[in-house]
C-alpha cells in the first residue's frame, strides 16, 4: 500500500502530523501515567502538561483534549477522581486547549493523561531529527524528577521539599516552543521516559552527528547528586543507561553517577532543541530559562560527554 502523503510525521516522532490542508496540519499525541505525587490535583496538572508536551515539541498549538482515566472505586473516591480532573483543567486552560471528553475504566493501578490534537502549520514542523554540525544545544528545564519522585516514594522527602520540581512538571513548554521555532531550530524534542541521553540519542541516531554534552553545563534540580549517590534512582534510569551505553563516548571523569542522573527518566521535562550559536540572542530577549548545555559535532550517531 502506497505510503499516504497526508502523513507528514509518521510514528517515532514525539507527535503524530496529519494534514488537513495545504496551510493547516493536525498534531496528535497519547499519553497516561500513574501518580508520581500524593496530591490529585498536582497529579492531574503535572499529567495533562505532560500529555501537552509532545504538542509543543512538534511545534504545535493544543487545540483540544481527551481524558484518559483509570480508576479503582474500591480505593478512592469520587472526590480524588474530581480532583484530578480540576488539575488536569487547570494545565489544559493554561495552554489555551479545551477538554471535549474522554473515558474511564476500572483500573486497581490509578493511570491518568490525555489524548491531545493540536496545529501546525506545515512549515513549521519541529522534529526532532535534522540537527546541524556547529550548533548548540539547548535544554529548558532542570533534571532530576525521576529520582525526586523516586525519593518521594521512598520517604526521603515531604512534596514540601520538591515543590521546585512540581513548578518545573506544572510549567508547560508553550514559551519553549515558540522560542525555539523563532530561534530556527533545526531538531527538537521533550525530554520524558528516556531521559536526556535516550532522548538525545533519538534526535542523532543514524545520522552524521555527535551530540557534545558538557556535564557541568547540565542543570540538575537540588538534592539530585546526593540522592543518587546514596543509590536512590529509579529503575527507568539504569534501563535507560544500559540500554545507550554503547552509544555514549564519555571522559574519564564522568562516574557512573553522572551518566546514571543523564539517564533519569523525567516526567514533563524540558524542550532540548539545536539552534545556530548566533540565535542565542532571541532566547535572551525572553523570559524563558534555558541552558546551553553543549553542542552538535560531525559525528556518527554517538552522545560524547566530558
Ligand atoms: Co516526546
Ligand atoms: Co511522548
Amino acid at each position: 500500500m502506497p505510503e499516504d502523503k497526508r502523513i507528514l510525521v509518521p510514528p517515532g516522532d514525539d507527535a503524530g502530523v496529519f494534514l488537513l490542508n495545504p496551510e493547516i496540519a493536525f498534531v496528535e499525541t497519547v499519553d497516561v501515567i500513574t501518580p508520581l505525587v500524593n496530591d490529585p490535583f498536582l497529579f492531574g496538572k503535572i499529567s495533562a502538561t505532560n500529555s501537552l508536551s509532545d504538542i509543543y515539541a512538534m511545534g504545535g498549538r493544543p487545540l483540544t483534549c481527551l481524558a484518559i482515566f483509570g480508576f479503582s472505586s474500591c480505593d478512592y473516591d469520587k472526590e480524588v477522581f474530581e480532583l484530578v480532573l480540576k488539575g488536569a483543567i487547570e494545565s489544559i486552560h493554561l495552554s489555551g486547549a479545551r477538554l471535549v471528553g474522554g473515558h474511564s475504566f476500572e483500573d486497581r493501578e490509578m493511570k491518568f493523561g490525555l489524548s491531545v490534537t493540536g496545529i501546525v502549520e506545515p512549515d513549521k514542523i519541529l522534529r526532532k531529527e535534522g540537527a546541524q554540525a556547529g550548533e548548540i544545544l539547548v535544554l529548558t528545564k532542570p533534571l532530576g524528577s525521576g529520582i525526586l519522585t523516586t525519593a518521594l516514594k521512598g520517604d526521603k522527602v515531604t512534596e514540601d521539599d520538591i515543590n521546585e520540581v512540581i513548578r518545573w512538571m506544572t510549567t508547560l513548554n508553550a514559551e519553549a516552543s515558540e522560542i525555539a521555532l523563532s530561534s530556527g531550530a533545526s531538531a527538537c524534542t521533550d525530554i520524558t521516559g528516556f531521559g536526556l541521553i535516550g532522548h538525545a540519542y533519538n534526535m542523532i541516531k543514524g545520522s552524521r552527528v555527535d551530540f557534545h554534552i558538557r556535564r557541568k553545563a547540565v542543570p540538575l534540580l537540588e538534592r539530585v547528586v546526593e540522592f543518587v549517590e546514596m543509590g536512590i534512582a529509579p529503575e527507568g534510569a539504569y534501563k535507560n543507561l544500559q540500554f545507550h551505553r554503547e552509544y555514549i563516548v564519555s571522559s574519564p571523569d564522568i562516574t557512573e553517577e553522572d551518566l546514571l542522573v543523564l539517564s533519569d527518566p523525567q516526567t514533563s521535562g524540558g524542550l532540548l532543541f539545536t539552534i545556530k550559536k548566533d540565535q542565542i540572542h532571541i532566547l535572551d530577549k525572553r523570559k524563558l530559562h534555558y541552558w546551553v548545555i553543549g553542542e552538535v559535532i560531525e559525528g556518527s550517531g554517538k552522545i560524547r560527554i566530558d
